[in-house]
């Protein structure tokens, strides 16, 4: 039995959390290696529902979980979530939590910055989940940034905060906004240190002896490939690598451990926030696939843009994501639909291309080629194995399949954890 680890393969919000739910249940540690607080996955355990951010999916079924080192951490909004999840009867222990002692933290100035940059930017703007991660890591890459670690000995602190509050001063006098007040930062950082500390460890150490033990690990990705700040719709991405390579890097591991890697796929397309998206429905057919999936984001309560289905995307995510079979999700949003459409290739200036190219601007101007698919207008929600579903909706996965050159190891037909169908087991490589 061999490690797995879970991306998205597409812009985000393809339901990773019911698929990490169920492998969370199954492995022996959980371990999250990039972003923030800006994901959001919804957990439904055994008819409760439970938001997740920033923590790890494992708390809520009691197996180890891990914040690992490629988090940006906000230490008010894990605190803020902790207390949530315990109101709900979830336990949070330090032997159940570990966060790295190494992680880079998310302050307040960093929220501020996020949200200034966006208000300034007109119809530029990203559209970021306003929550402080580009900035953070921007304060990480710049060798500035506050850690985990030195909230243990706030004396040291001073020289540190002043070579960041010094940067941040300039940025924030371009905004005609006051000097960080430091005092103040510096007492919540104080106060906000006896919450986080008991938590914090060389988590590395941790999966080190997990994995020398022959524990099973389940690497928790956030957001997806198509959001990663080098592979996805730059500038239109958020910060961090989403993809499975960024296991190693974010959790002082080696590439080896990531082992199967699951990518997370809708059976369409959706897609928060600003950037191009070729398949988009901004029509009935869009207004159907929203309120049918209902489209709005866990985090920000934002609608999702929908759209159709796009091989060309998910190949290439497959391709520079890692991923060894995806788990297909949402198939039963489909149901109703006589006529189904997925994007084959792209025309850009009369030429054929079967790939996103880097360029922002072509990425904006691609066309899509479509190949029709008549829909199965039958039910497939809660279907557990092949034979439970229509004909044509097996033609649908299969057609996917084909395209986007990888195999369907799992298909959800349901938010319901066993509303599943399983094809291959991705613990057993
Ligand atoms: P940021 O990560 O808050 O900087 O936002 C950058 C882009 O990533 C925006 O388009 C967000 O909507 C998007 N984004 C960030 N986190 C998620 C997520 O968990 N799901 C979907 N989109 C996300």
């Amino acid at each position: 039995m061999g490690n797995v680890t879970v991306i998205g393969a597409q812009w985000g919000d393809e339901g990773k959390g019911k698929i990490v739910d169920w492998l969370a249940s199954r492995a022996d540690m959980v371990v999250r290696f990039q972003g923030g607080h800006n994901a959001g996955h919804t957990l439904v355990v055994e008819g409760k529902t439970y938001k997740l951010s920033l923590l790890p999916s494992g708390i809520v079924t009691g197996t180890p979980s891990v914040v690992g080192n490629g988090v940006v951490l906000d230490p008010w909004a894990l605190k803020s979530e902790v207390e949530r999840i315990r109101d709900q009867g979830v336990e949070v222990t330090p032997e159940l939590l570990m966060v790295a002692d190494n992680c880079p933290l998310i302050l307040p100035i960093h929220r501020d910055l996020d949200a200034l940059r966006e208000d300034a930017s007109g119809a530029g703007k990203i559209g970021t989940t306003r929550r402080g991660i580009g900035p953070a890591y921007e304060d990480k890459v710049g060798r500035r940034a506050i850690r985990v670690c030195d909230l243990a000995d706030l004396g040291d602190l001073d020289p540190m905060l002043d070579r960041l509050c010094a940067h941040h001063d300039a940025l924030r006098a371009g905004f005609n906004e006051p000097p960080v007040d430091r005092r103040r930062l510096k007492n919540d950082l104080a106060e906000i240190a006896g919450f986080v500390l008991p938590f914090a460890r060389p988590v590395w150490r941790e999966i080190d002896n997990a994995r020398r033990n022959g524990k099973r690990i389940l690497f928790e990705g956030a957001q997806g490939v198509l959001l990663d700040v080098d592979h996805g719709t730059y500038p239109f991405v958020t910060s961090s690598n989403t993809v499975a390579g960024t296991v190693a890097s974010g959790s002082g591991t080696g590439p080896s451990a990531a082992g199967f890697v699951l990518g997370i796929t809708k059976a369409y397309t959706t897609r928060v926030g600003s950037g191009p998206f070729p398949t988009e429905q901004d029509n009935d057919v869009g207004q159907t696939l929203g309120t049918r999936g209902r489209e709005f984001g866990t985090v920000t309560g934002r609608k999702r843009r929908c759209g159709w289905f796009d091989a060309v995307l998910v190949r290439q995510a497959v391709a520079v994501g890692g991923v060894t079979g995806i788990a297909l999700t949402k198939l039963d949003v489909l149901d109703t639909l006589d006529t189904v459409k997925v994007c084959t290739g792209y025309k850009l200036d009369g030429q054929d291309l079967d790939y996103l190219p880097a360029h922002a601007a072509d990425q904006a101007r691609v066309e899509p080629v479509f190949e029709e698919i008549k829909g199965w207008e039958a039910s497939t929600e809660g279907a557990r194995s092949w034979a439970d579903l229509p004909a044509r909706a097996i033609k649908y996965v299969r057609r996917i399949e084909e395209l986007i050159r990888c195999p369907v190891a799992l298909v959800s037909t349901s938010p319901e954890r066993d509303d599943t169908i399983l094809v291959r087991d991705p613990f057993a490589g």
